[in-house]
């Protein structure tokens, strides 16, 4: 393993992007915008993807987990999952999380870092009636985070699940969207000679401040 590290490490290049950071826009979303949409173009896989960081408040260990960016409403970044899933425990309990997006194509990297709050149920009713059957079967038979003895356990509830169901499924109580408030959003771009652009904007109620960090 180390050496497949160490080839890494050398065949590394400089990062070479003519993406000069320098449109600052006063409100960050606008930038986030242009961003995730030059992330489109450059089709970057799975460009909606982020890391959502959340923190055990008794423990304060964090864990990261991946998952998808599905809406931005009035400057809030919409994700779906399991309220009873670890993050969602753990966001119940502390609604302090981080998300990072990662676009090596681009060389470009955006830490929100926010308070996260659920979502109104009829948005989640709409969002769930959107997907298909099989994932609609899916969120009411996965557990999602607790153990499972073996996975026949899982696919059996979902067969089962499947027969029982007739007609439209209704979303689960305890499935639904979460939205985060961002309250700092740094954007990284990548430069040559290590010396990167990481320029921070953080809230102070009424408008965003914008600083630059060093890299
Ligand atoms: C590309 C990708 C996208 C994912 N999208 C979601 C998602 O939108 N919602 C979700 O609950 N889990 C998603 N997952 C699974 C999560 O990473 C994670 O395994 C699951 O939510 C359980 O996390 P937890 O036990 O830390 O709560 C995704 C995983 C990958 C690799």
């Amino acid at each position: 393993m180390s050496e497949f590290l160490e080839n890494l490490r050398n065949d590394h290049q400089d990062f070479d992007s003519g993406n000069l950071l320098d449109y600052f826009p006063e409100n960050p979303l606008e930038l986030f915008e242009l961003w995730f949409k030059d992330a489109l173009e450059h089709k970057e896989p799975e460009t909606n993807a982020l890391v959502l960081s959340t923190v055990d408040s008794n423990t304060l260990k964090p864990s990261s987990r991946v998952v998808y960016l599905k809406e931005l409403i009035q400057g809030e970044f919409i994700f779906y999952t399991n309220y009873l899933s670890q993050k969602g425990k753990e966001l119940a309990v502390n609604s302090n999380a981080c998300m990072l997006f990662f676009w090596p194509g681009q060389q470009r990297q955006i830490r929100i870092e926010g308070t996260v709050s659920i979502i109104d149920g009829s948005i989640s009713d709409t969002y769930f009636a959107s997907r298909p059957r099989e994932s609609q079967i899916g969120a009411w038979s996965s557990f999602q985070s607790e153990k499972l003895t073996e996975r026949k356990e899982l696919e059996d509830r979902f067969i089962e699940n499947s027969e029982s169901f007739i007609g439209e499924i209704s979303r689960p109580s305890h499935w639904g969207g979460y939205a985060l408030k961002p309250n700092l959003i740094e954007f990284w771009q990548g430069r040559p000679s290590r010396l990167h652009d990481r320029i921070v904007y953080e809230s102070n109620k009424t408008n965003w401040t914008i600083y630059r960090k060093n890299p």
